[in-house]
This record gives structure tokens, C-alpha cells and sequence, in this order.
């Protein structure tokens, strides 16, 4: 009798321990602790970062490093992400298939998937009889639009059969008048497209490659070049803590 009343609770705290530990392996991120110090292993020679003190004796702030969000403040209380979910080794198709799964929830999407683009902006009736002389200042002659039609009846999201994609068409013709607002490059899309909501979008998202002339990797550090970026430029900036050709050895422990 005795033995048996004392293995119940036992036996309960031990079940409670489980579903606890369960659930805080299943919830996504959140709310972990914040590790005191971390130890990088890797193939320059062990890194250990004191967290910890960098946070509380140099009195730097959480976002300072973790930018996760730009809409969310990293705190005690919001945890962080390892910068490798966005930093990764490189953005090859592996990255593409799986990144979306490294992240707790959408909010993060944002970061990278920061714009795109809904209505285009223009007065297709103030273009044809004020701004234009001629409907075939963008209408093909006869040989090909025997009327005025929709250009996307004919060009379609990529390149086919020698007919250029809608983007490449369009930004063509509009360019034959335009230059000056291609000319402003990125800054200036805005005057012929909308920019959509990101925080309610739900559409699928386009190539950093459709708006930007750059691959990901020249917009996003690789995961080396950031932290090596982050923690240098850092200590350079305020003279600081290991930084510079000579202070490998300063931070990668070899042996
Ligand atoms: C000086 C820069 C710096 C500051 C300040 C800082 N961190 Fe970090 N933190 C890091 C780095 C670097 C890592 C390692 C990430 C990795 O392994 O990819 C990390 C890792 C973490 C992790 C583990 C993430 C994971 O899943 O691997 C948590 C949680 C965390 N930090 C929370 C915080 C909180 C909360 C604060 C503020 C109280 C804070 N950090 C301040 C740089 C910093
Ligand atoms: C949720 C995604 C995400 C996470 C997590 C993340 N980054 Fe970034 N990081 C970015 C994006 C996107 C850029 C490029 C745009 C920009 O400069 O803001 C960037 C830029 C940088 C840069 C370039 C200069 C700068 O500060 O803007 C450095 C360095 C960097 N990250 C280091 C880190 C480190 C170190 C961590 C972990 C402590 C980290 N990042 C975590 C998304 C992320
Ligand atoms: C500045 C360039 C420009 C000029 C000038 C122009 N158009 Fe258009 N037109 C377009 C574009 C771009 C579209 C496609 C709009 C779309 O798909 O939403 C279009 C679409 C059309 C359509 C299809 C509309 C539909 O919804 O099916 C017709 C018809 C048309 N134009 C007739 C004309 C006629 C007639 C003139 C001359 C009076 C003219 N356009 C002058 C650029 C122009
Ligand atoms: C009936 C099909 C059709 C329609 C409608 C059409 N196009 Fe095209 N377009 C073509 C074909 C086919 C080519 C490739 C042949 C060529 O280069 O002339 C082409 C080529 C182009 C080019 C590249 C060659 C050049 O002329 O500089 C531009 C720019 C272009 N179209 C813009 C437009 C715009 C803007 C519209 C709508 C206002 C439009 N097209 C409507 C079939 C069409
Ligand atoms: C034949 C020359 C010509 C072409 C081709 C042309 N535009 Fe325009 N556009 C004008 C003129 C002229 C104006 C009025 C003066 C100004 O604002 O530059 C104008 C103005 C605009 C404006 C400013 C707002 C407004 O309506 O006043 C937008 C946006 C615009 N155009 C978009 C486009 C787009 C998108 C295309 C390609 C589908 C295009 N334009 C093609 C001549 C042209
Ligand atoms: C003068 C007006 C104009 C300017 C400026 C302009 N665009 Fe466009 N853009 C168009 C037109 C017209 C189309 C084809 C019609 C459409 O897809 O809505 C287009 C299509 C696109 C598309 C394809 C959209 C889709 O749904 O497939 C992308 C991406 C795009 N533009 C990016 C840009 C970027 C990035 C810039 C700035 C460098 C820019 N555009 C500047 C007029 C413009
Ligand atoms: C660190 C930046 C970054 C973050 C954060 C990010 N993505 Fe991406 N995503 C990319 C890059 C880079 C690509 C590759 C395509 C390209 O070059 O534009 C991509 C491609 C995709 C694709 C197309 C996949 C394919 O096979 O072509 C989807 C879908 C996607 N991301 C969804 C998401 C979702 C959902 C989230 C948030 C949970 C997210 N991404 C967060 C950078 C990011
Ligand atoms: C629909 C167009 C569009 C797409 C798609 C897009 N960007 Fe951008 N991006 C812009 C524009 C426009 C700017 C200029 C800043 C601004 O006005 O927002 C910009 C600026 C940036 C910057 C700031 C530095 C710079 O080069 O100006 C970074 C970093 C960046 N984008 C990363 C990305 C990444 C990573 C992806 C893909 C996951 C992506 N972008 C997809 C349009 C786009
Ligand atoms: C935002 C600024 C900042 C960032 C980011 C930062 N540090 Fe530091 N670091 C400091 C400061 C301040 C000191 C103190 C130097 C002193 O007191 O002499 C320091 C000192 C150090 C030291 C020497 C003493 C110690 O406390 O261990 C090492 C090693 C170090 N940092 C490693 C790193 C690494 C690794 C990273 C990136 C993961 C990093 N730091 C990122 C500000 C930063
Ligand atoms: C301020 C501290 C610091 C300094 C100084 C530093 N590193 Fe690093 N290094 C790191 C951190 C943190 C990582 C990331 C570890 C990881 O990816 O887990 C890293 C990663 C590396 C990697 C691994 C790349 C990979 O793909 O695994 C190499 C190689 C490297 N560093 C070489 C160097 C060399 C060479 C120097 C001197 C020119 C240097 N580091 C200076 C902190 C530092």
C-alpha cells in the first residue's frame, strides 16, 4: 500500500515531465533561454562566443545582433533564430526546397520576401488620347495585332518562342518613353507598381531575381561572411574585441 502511494505521483511528475518536455521540443522556437556561452564548431578552429557577457557587461542589445525582424524586437521573451536559418552555408535548390520549414511562423517570411508587386499604375485611357500619338506607339502594326488587344494574351511570365515574358515587354515599351524612371533603377518601380500589403500577403513569391540583378548571396550573406561580418565590424567600430587579418587566433581556438 505504502510503495503504491508513493510511486503515483512519482509516476505523475514523471508523465508531467514528459508532456513538458515534449511540448517545448514540438513548440516552435518562441521562448528559449538564452544560452550563457556558445561554442562554434567549425573548420577555421573552435569559436567560444561569451553570450552572456556580451549582452550584460558590453550592455548590447538582443537585436543588435538578431535582426530576425525588423517588426519584432528579440527579447528575453521572443527568443531568437540561429542566424544560419537565414545565413545558410549557401542558396542552392537544398535551401530553396527547405528553408520555409527552418522558420516558427510567417512573420519571418518578410525578411527576405520583402515586396512584391500587385496593380500596375497606369491610364491606359490618358495614354491613348492624350500622352500618345498613335495607338502603335505600343501596339504592334498589323502584322501582329491586327487589332489592339491585351499584351498578355501574347506574352506570358517567361520568355517563349522568341515572345518576350509580359515583364520584359512591357518594361520595354514603357521604357521607349520612360527612361528617365528606369534610370532611378530599384527606387523608382514604384511609380508604375503598387506594392502590396506583405504582412497579409498570401500569394506565391517571386525570385529575388525577378527585381534584383544581384543572386541571393550578394544580398544575403552566406553564413561565414556573417558572422565574421557581424562580429568584426562590430569590434572595429568601437575599437574593440578581436578584429582584423592578424586576430584569427583571437577567436578560433585551434586545437
Ligand atoms: C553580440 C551579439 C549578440 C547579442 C547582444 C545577443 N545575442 Fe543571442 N546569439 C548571438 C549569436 C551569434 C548566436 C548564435 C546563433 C547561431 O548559432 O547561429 C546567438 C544565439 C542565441 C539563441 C539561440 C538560438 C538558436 O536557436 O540557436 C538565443 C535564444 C539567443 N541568442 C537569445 C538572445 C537574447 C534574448 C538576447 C538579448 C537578451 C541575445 N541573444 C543577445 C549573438 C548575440
Ligand atoms: C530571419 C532572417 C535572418 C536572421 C535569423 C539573421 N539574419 Fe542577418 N540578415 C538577414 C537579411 C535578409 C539581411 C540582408 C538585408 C539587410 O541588410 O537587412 C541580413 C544581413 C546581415 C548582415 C549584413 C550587415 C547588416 O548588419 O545588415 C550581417 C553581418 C548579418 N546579417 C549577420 C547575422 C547574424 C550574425 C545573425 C545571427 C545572430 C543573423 N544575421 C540573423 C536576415 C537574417
Ligand atoms: C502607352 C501605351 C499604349 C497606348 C498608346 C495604347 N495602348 Fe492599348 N494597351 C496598352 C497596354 C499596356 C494594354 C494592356 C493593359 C492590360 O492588359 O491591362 C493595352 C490594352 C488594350 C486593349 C485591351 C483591353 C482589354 O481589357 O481587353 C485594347 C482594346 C487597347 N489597348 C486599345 C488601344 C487603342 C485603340 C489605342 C489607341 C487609341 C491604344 N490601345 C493605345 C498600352 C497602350
Ligand atoms: C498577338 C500577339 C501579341 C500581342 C497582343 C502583343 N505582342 Fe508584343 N510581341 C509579339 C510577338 C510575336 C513578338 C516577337 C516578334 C517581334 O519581336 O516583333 C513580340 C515582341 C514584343 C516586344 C519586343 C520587340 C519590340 O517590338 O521591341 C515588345 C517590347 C512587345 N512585344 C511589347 C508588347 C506590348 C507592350 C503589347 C501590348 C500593348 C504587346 N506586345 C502585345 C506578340 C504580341
Ligand atoms: C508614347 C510615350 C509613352 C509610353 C510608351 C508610355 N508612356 Fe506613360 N506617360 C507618357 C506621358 C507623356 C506621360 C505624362 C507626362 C509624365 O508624367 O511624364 C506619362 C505618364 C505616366 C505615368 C504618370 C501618371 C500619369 O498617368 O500621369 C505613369 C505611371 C505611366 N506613364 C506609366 C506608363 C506605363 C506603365 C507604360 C507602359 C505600359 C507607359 N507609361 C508608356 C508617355 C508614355
Ligand atoms: C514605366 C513603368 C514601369 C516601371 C518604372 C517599372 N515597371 Fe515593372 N512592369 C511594368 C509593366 C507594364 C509590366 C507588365 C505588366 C504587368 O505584369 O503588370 C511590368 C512587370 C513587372 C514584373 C512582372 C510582374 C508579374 O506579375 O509577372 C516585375 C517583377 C517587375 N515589373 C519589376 C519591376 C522592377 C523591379 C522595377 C524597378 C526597377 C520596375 N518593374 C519598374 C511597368 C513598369
Ligand atoms: C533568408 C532569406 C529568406 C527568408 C527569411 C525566407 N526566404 Fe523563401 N526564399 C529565399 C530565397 C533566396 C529563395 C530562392 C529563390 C530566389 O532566389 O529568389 C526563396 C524561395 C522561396 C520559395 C520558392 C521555392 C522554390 O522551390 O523555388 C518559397 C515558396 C519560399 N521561399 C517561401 C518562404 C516562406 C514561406 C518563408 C517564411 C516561413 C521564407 N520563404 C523565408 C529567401 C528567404
Ligand atoms: C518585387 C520586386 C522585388 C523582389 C521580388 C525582391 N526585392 Fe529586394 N528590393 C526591391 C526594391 C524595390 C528594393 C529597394 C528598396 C526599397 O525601396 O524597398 C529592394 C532592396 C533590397 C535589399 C536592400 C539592399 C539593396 O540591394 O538595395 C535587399 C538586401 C533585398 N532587397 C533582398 C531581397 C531578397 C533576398 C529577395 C528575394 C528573397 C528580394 N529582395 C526580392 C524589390 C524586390
Ligand atoms: C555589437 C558589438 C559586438 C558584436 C556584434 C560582437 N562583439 Fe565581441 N566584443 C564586443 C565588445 C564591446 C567587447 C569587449 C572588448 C573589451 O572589453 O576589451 C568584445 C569582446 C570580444 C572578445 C574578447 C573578450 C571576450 O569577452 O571574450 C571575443 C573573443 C569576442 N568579442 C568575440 C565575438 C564573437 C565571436 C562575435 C560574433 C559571434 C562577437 N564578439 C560579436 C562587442 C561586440
Ligand atoms: C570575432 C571572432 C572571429 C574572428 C576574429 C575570426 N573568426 Fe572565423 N569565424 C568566427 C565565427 C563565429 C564563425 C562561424 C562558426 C560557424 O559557422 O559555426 C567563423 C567561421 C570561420 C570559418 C568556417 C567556415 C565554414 O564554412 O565552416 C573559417 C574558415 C574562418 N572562420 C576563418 C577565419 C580566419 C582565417 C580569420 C582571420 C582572418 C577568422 N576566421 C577570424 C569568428 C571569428
Amino acid at each position: 500500500m505504502r510503495a503504491k502511494n508513493k510511486t503515483l505521483p512519482v509516476l505523475v511528475a514523471a508523465i508531467a515531465l514528459v508532456i513538458a518536455a515534449a511540448v517545448g521540443y514540438v513548440l516552435p522556437g518562441g521562448s528559449q533561454a538564452m544560452p550563457v556561452r556558445i561554442l562554434f564548431n567549425n573548420k577555421g578552429g573552435k569559436v567560444i562566443f561569451s553570450h552572456l557577457t556580451h549582452h550584460r557587461d558590453y550592455q548590447i542589445e538582443c537585436a543588435r545582433c538578431h535582426h530576425d525582424r525588423p517588426q519584432v524586437q528579440v527579447s528575453d521573451k521572443t527568443g531568437a533564430l540561429a542566424c544560419g536559418s537565414c545565413h545558410p552555408q549557401d542558396f542552392d535548390k537544398n535551401f530553396a526546397s527547405s528553408h520555409a520549414d527552418s522558420f516558427p511562423d510567417e512573420s519571418y517570411c518578410i525578411r527576405c520576401h520583402h515586396v512584391e508587386y500587385g496593380q500596375l499604375i497606369f491610364n491606359h485611357k490618358e495614354h491613348a488620347e492624350e500622352y500618345a500619338d498613335d495607338c502603335r506607339a505600343c501596339h504592334h502594326d498589323a502584322s501582329i495585332e491586327p487589332e489592339p488587344r491585351k499584351c498578355s494574351d501574347c506574352h506570358k511570365g517567361k520568355e517563349l518562342k522568341g515572345v518576350p515574358s509580359m515583364r520584359e515587354a512591357g518594361h520595354k515599351k514603357c521604357a521607349s518613353c520612360h527612361e528617365d524612371m528606369f534610370a532611378k533603377h530599384l527606387s523608382s518601380c514604384k511609380e508604375c507598381h503598387q506594392s502590396v500589403d506583405m504582412t497579409q500577403y498570401k500569394g506565391d513569391y517571386s525570385d529575388c531575381g525577378a527585381c534584383h540583378d544581384a543572386h541571393a548571396r550578394d544580398l544575403v550573406l552566406p553564413r561565414m561572411n556573417a558572422f565574421h561580418d557581424q562580429c568584426m565590424s562590430c569590434h572595429e567600430s568601437l575599437g574593440a574585441g578581436p578584429y582584423g587579418p592578424d586576430a584569427c587566433n583571437q577567436c578560433h581556438i585551434t586545437r
